[in-house]
């Protein structure tokens, strides 16, 4: 059956007015969105997103960019929603996500890389109860 991923259009990608692209290229690939909402993450709540990358050399830089504009927030189902949404976005570096992937075609750089998506099903349900209440997930 189907199963959710989660996924972040990044502040890089709002402020290009990328965010309508992204979602309509995220729909026309079969994902069903069941939540979605436009939020600006606290330096506290990015900090605990991103806890496990603390000890890594681009944390600061990350959470100073996180920061720095709103994001979308959504949650998505598909068969298969965390391995098919981790290829539609491509790999984490824009240079060497495949073409027409949505980092090759709307990512800046490696830590700007204009999405997210969850990389298992348990960080998936781990990352969709940091941002939604399950009353906000719609059934349809
Ligand atoms: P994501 O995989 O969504 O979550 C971790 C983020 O850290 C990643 O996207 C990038 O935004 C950033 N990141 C990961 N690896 C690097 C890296 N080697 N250099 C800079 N930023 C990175």
């Amino acid at each position: 059956g189907n199963n959710r991923t989660f996924t972040m259009i990044k502040p890089d990608a709002f402020a290009k007015g990328n965010t309508g692209a992204i979602i309509q290229k995220i729909t026309n690939s079969g994902f069903k969105i069941v939540a979605l909402k436009l939020t600006k993450l606290s330096p506290e709540r990015a900090a605990e997103f991103y806890a496990i990358h603390k000890d890594k050399s681009f944390y600061n830089n990350l959470i100073e960019f996180m920061i720095s504009g709103p994001i979308i927030a959504a949650v998505l189902e598909k068969k298969n929603a965390v391995d098919d949404f981790r290829a539609l976005i491509g790999a984490t570096n824009p240079e060497d996500a495949a073409e027409g992937t949505i980092r090759n075609l709307y990512a800046t750089n490696v830590t700007n890389n204009a999405i997210h998506g969850s990389d298992s099903d348990e960080n998936a349900a781990i990352e969709i109860a940091f941002h939604f209440k399950e009353e906000e997930i719609v059934t349809y």
